[in-house]
């Protein structure tokens, strides 16, 4: 039990670090940890046909209501099914602003239910890949050790999804989508849309508040250009997604048969982690890699989010890469910049310096961003 707690993902980083790549056996499972962009490469661009099936837990199994989803299904014919309706699904949810009640004295703010769906999808995010002594043993899942199961049926209690109605049909005219499989695919769009976004934005304002230069300019920045052409605020975004990404690994990405990459033999049913702290922190890589800093970006010809090249990981590539990444970029710029310039920016008295530790158990900061926003009325009448 003692050995379970402590085999958290700091412990897979510590046992990884400073080394290429990393195989540790967990149980009958090859665990791979990848921190060189060239070895990453090998795996997604390569053999990236090889890497696309996904690792299956307890936690995805309740989060993708039995895999009918896209982001954790493993490699087959639901994953392609999941994939060319995800458009669809895509413009209903993103149709209405609000879903359940809204504020008592109708604002604008997130409704009771609204706070509750983000707090549930947070949990659902923690545990979905976490170390659970079941997804090993699965004998033991009867008791759920760790209480993750417990958990997770609270957190995925039926009816909490909203409800949609979709129309698309197969070729015979009949529902291409059952309602299990629309309800988890809405739900799980909602997930990859929360996450990373409110992650990047929470930790560029904190490093930015240490660093009022970077704020200054970055105002200046929106002051006079166009949205699109906002160079030095993409560049505090890229920044935060390389040195503070919301997990410690990229989604894990299984292999479907035995192979060898890169002279390294792999056997079928391994799971590749790129690490997503020892690619982004990697000091073979990025110069003083745990300084938040924009020159490394700035001199890029077009400076934005995506990194093809893996030297740290914002929206992956290869078949399963992120499906969204044009949105995902889009609303972390809008909110990163309507956050900087709706606002006058101070830390509260008293305090010199925003506490820039992370989590143990997470790499969410260790104490929730504290800072006070004066609204600047000129700007939002705009
Ligand atoms: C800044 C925002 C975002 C970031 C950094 C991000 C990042 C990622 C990453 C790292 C993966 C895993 C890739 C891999 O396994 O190699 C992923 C998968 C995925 N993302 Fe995103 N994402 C973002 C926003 C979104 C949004 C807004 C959506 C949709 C509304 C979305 C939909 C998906 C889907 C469906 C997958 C699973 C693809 C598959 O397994 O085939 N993401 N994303």
């Amino acid at each position: 039990m003692i050995f379970w707690k402590k085999l958290g993902f700091r412990w897979v980083l510590q046992k990884a670090k400073s080394k290429d790549i990393t195989c540790i056996l967990l149980r009958n499972v090859h665990a791979i940890i990848v921190n060189s962009p060239e070895l990453a490469c090998e795996f997604l661009k390569k053999n990236d046909s090889i890497f696309a099936s996904r690792r299956i837990t307890m936690a995805t199994e309740y989060s993708s209501r039995g895999f009918l989803s896209i982001r954790v299904a493993p490699w087959g014919d639901q994953w392609k099914k999941i994939y060319y309706s995800g458009n669809i699904i895509r413009k209903i949810i993103f149709g209405c602003r609000h879903f359940g009640k809204v504020l008592k004295d109708g604002g604008p703010g997130p409704g009771p239910e609204e706070i509750e769906h983000v707090d549930a999808a947070f949990t659902v995010l923690s545990l979905a890949f976490s170390f659970c002594v079941s997804d090993f043993m699965p004998s033991l899942r009867i008791f759920d050790i760790d209480g993750h199961e417990r958990i997770m049926k609270k957190t995925m209690k039926p009816g909490d999804i909203v409800d949609v109605f979709i129309s698309l049909k197969d070729n015979e005219g009949k529902p291409l989508l059952t309602i299990e499989e629309i309800k988890a695919q809405v739900g799980e769009l909602i997930l990859a849309t929360v996450d990373n976004p409110s992650n990047t934005v929470e930790w560029t304002m904190a490093e930015i508040l240490n660093q009022p230069d970077i704020l200054r300019k970055a105002i200046e920045e929106i002051d006079h250009y166009d949205f699109p052409n906002l160079p030095y605020l993409k560049a505090c975004g890229r920044e935060a997604l390389r040195l503070h990404p919301i997990a410690p690994f990229n989604l894990p990405h299984v292999s479907t048969t035995d192979t060898t990459v890169a002279g390294f033999f792999i056997p079928k049913g391994s799971q590749v982690l790129l690490s997503r702290v020892g690619l982004g922190r990697n000091p073979k890589v990025w110069e003083f890699p745990m300084r938040f800093n924009l020159d490394m970006h700035l001199n890029e010809i077009n400076v934005g989010l995506t990194e093809p090249d893996l030297r740290f990981i914002s929206f992956s590539i290869g078949r399963r890469g992120c499906k969204e990444a044009p949105l995902g970029m889009m609303m972390t710029y809008m909110l990163l910049a309507r956050i900087i310039r709706s606002f006058t920016w101070s830390l509260p008295i008293g305090e010199g310096l925003v506490n820039l530790s992370e989590e143990e158990r997470s790499l969410f900061m260790a104490k929730p961003l504290h800072a006070l926003a004066k609204p600047m009325l000129a700007f939002l009448k705009h």
